[in-house]
């Protein structure tokens, strides 16, 4: 087998690189969970101020921070409407049931994306029997919908109705960056309908650790007191944020080129028989596309990528992930490019023809 050379599992596999080391080798330290690291303090704030918010909190991960988000805008027994493949209900370990006691009541959008008509009539009535509907979770760019942006009217039409209704609504922008990149918006607009917001430094701007939740004052601070009792209470955790403030400084125009990258592999992807792009179009930088059963598994496909050095994501049996990043340069796109195209035409099929 060759040396692994391109790894498109994902965008959190890669190494920081020598400037982002330095920066870390550079930070002002403090303990943070006194509040007197500077350098998370200064991260903090400049987290609240791009995303137009009072206040901002440091978090080890993207999970932490929407879970942290989910149980500080409810009470257990409450309901929680989202889309069936997005992150906080699909790939947190029922972190709503168990950490917050919260029931998930799951919505099929398009490629992740829901219309206010798909939400309109969701609402339990007020019934001692009912659970109580209490906050809608949406997420930009949506991992499992193909990297799709949220289109901003969309979100601004489900946050009218939501907040008409006495409904809070969260975004995890794991990849908001991304949406931001490709779109223009900046990130005070996407999270202005929002009463929190996750975005995570350890995607696409490639920090290896840390998020940050941001909302108004008052949320953030009970925020604070969840993330302690979750265990996320970090002390010089100043060696991470310079990490993200070097990340926000470095590493958020580039990610069109990552963008570019995944488009040529996305042409790769639709010019092999038996591969299909879902979505067809590619908006950002995950390629997700389904394996034909009658042609192959997504394993074996899978296998002889990894035979020819290239790593994707198997996220179902017949469904793959190949996602560009910091760590990927052109050069190595192209030979992906080349590698889907030609290693996979050598594929035994499925199923043998009867003999
Ligand atoms: C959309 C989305 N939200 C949240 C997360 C969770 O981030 P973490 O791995 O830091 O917990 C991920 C991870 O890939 C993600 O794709």
């Amino acid at each position: 087998m060759p040396e692994i050379v391109t790894d498109l599992r994902s965008d959190t596999v890669t190494r920081p690189t020598q400037g982002m080391m330095a920066a870390i080798a550079a930070a002002e330290l403090g303990d943070d969970v006194f509040g007197d690291d500077p350098t998370v303090n200064r991260l903090q704030d400049r987290i609240a101020a791009l995303l137009g918010k009072e206040a901002a909190l440091f978090v080890p991960s993207g999970s932490m921070s929407n879970q942290i988000c989910v149980k500080a805008h409810t009470q257990p027994g409450d309901e929680l409407l989202c889309d069936a493949n997005c992150h906080i209900y699909s790939y947190e370990a029922g972190g709503p049931a168990a950490l917050s006691g919260v029931t998930c009541r799951t919505i099929d959008g398009d490629h992740g994306i829901l219309d206010v008509s798909q939400l309109e009539d969701k609402i339990r009535a007020a019934d001692d029997h009912l659970v109580r509907t209490r906050l809608v979770a949406l997420e930009n760019t949506h991992n499992r919908g193909g990297g799709r942006i949220y289109p901003l009217e969309k979100i601004q039409a489900i946050s009218g109705w939501a907040h008409e209704n006495g409904l809070l609504v969260h975004l995890d922008g794991a990849r908001l960056w991304n949406a931001i990149v490709v779109t223009g918006v900046p990130a005070h607009e996407w999270a202005r309908p929002f009463d929190s917001i996750s975005v995570c430094f350890s995607k696409g701007l490639g920090a290896p650790i840390g998020s940050a939740l941001a909302g108004s004052r008052e949320f953030v601070q009970r925020a604070r007191r969840i993330r302690k009792r979750f265990g996320g209470g970090m002390r010089q955790a100043g060696l991470l944020a310079a990490a993200a403030l070097y990340a926000l400084d470095h590493h958020v125009e580039r990610l069109a080129e990552d963008h570019r990258h995944a488009r040529v592999i996305a042409e790769a992807v639709a010019d092999t028989p038996g591969l299909i792009l879902d979505p067809p179009e590619v908006e950002t930088n995950l390629v997700w596309f389904k394996v034909d059963p009658d042609w192959a598994t997504g394993q074996a496909v899978a296998a002889t990528l990894r035979q020819n050095g290239i790593l994707v994501h198997i996220a179902a049996p017949q469904k793959l992930r190949a996602c560009t990043h910091l760590d990927v340069s052109a050069a190595q796109t192209e030979k992906a490019a080349q590698t889907i195209r030609q290693s996979l035409r050598r594929l035994a099929p499925a199923h043998s023809p009867d003999p």
